[in-house]
């Protein structure tokens, strides 16, 4: 596996390549829910690139930026071992020289669940998508679901400003109790992820329910799961547009309606979500 730092390097070895490429971007601390998406590149392209990226743009001012886990020896490692083409890995003085000042901004899809939680965020977001794919020159991108509405946002920029890269969707990976799998949860105490546990258990509460529920149904029953647990939000939204539905609405009148949540367990955000008709529990 190469291991590259300069987004020139990698423009030129990709270019270089010839045939298909897949791109995973990442922020590293890698576990099983990134390699499954970088297993999902191998069956899809040719070549392989990872990019692992602390992105600086997509935290907010109190977010947790510093104490990101950076563990990229060890990453490095458990790509070697899966035989990925590529690590990009940039330096974000490089990445974002001084004077750098573009930013792209999907308006609509990020005004709702973390856009409204987490200001600035997917602007970050997509700025370093759109440098990722253009670095990397991929014809393929994975993004995981645990991330739903950051997934829908890079497929409406990608829709709205035709870049060449068809954007693939990778299931969500849960530890064995069911929680989403995310670098993260090394922050939480043993105390801590044991009541984390709730969350997964709301999840598959609230898809258990029929299609006669109604939103407000489905917040009720993850409260009442979630019991202690401080929520930054729980909504029921359609996939299309994300846009909050009300509590009076019917599960059959959304279309393609998905559960979103965001709670705070001691200073750790922790996100998920599933869509509610016609799952098998
Ligand atoms: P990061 O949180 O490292 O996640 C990288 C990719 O892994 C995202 O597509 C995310 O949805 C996916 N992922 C994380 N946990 C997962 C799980 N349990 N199961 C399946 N997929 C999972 O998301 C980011 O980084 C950044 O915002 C990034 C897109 C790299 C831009 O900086």
């Amino acid at each position: 596996m190469q291991i590259l730092h300069s987004p020139e390097e990698v423009q030129k070895t990709t270019r270089e390549w010839g045939g298909t490429v897949a791109l995973v971007p990442t922020m590293g601390a890698l576990h099983a829910g990134h390699l499954s998406l970088v297993e999902a590149a191998q069956s899809l392209a040719d070549r392989v690139v990872v990019s692992i990226f602390v992105n600086p743009l997509q935290f907010g001012p109190t977010e947790d930026l510093d104490k990101y886990p950076r563990t990229l020896e060890q990453d490095a490692s458990l790509l070697g071992e899966l035989n990925v083409d590529l690590l990009f890995a940039p330096q974000a003085a490089e990445f974002y020289p001084q004077g750098f000042s573009t930013k792209v901004s999907v308006s609509g899809l990020t005004a709702s669940l973390c856009g409204a939680s987490r200001p600035g965020h997917f602007e970050g977001v997509t700025t370093v998508c759109l440098k990722l794919f253009q670095v990397s020159n991929a014809d393929f991108a994975v993004f995981g679901e645990k991330d739903f509405q950051q997934l829908r946002v890079i497929e409406q920029m990608v829709d709205d400003l035709n870049l060449p890269v068809k954007i693939i969707r990778g299931a969500i990976v849960r530890e064995t109790d069911g929680l989403a799998m995310s670098s993260r949860n090394r922050y939480l105490t043993a105390e801590q992820r044991r009541s984390a546990g709730r969350v997964p258990e709301a999840v598959a509460a609230v898809r258990r329910l029929g299609a006669d529920a109604h939103v407000s149904d489905v917040l009720e029953c993850a409260r009442g799961i979630l019991g202690e647990i401080e929520i930054d939000y729980l909504e029921v939204c359609s996939e299309a547009d994300l846009r909050p539905e009300a509590a009076s609405t019917a599960l059959s009148k959304i279309p393609s309606p998905h559960f979103f949540l965001a709670v705070k367990i001691g200073q750790t955000r922790l996100i998920d979500n599933t869509p509610l008709h016609g799952v098998t529990p």
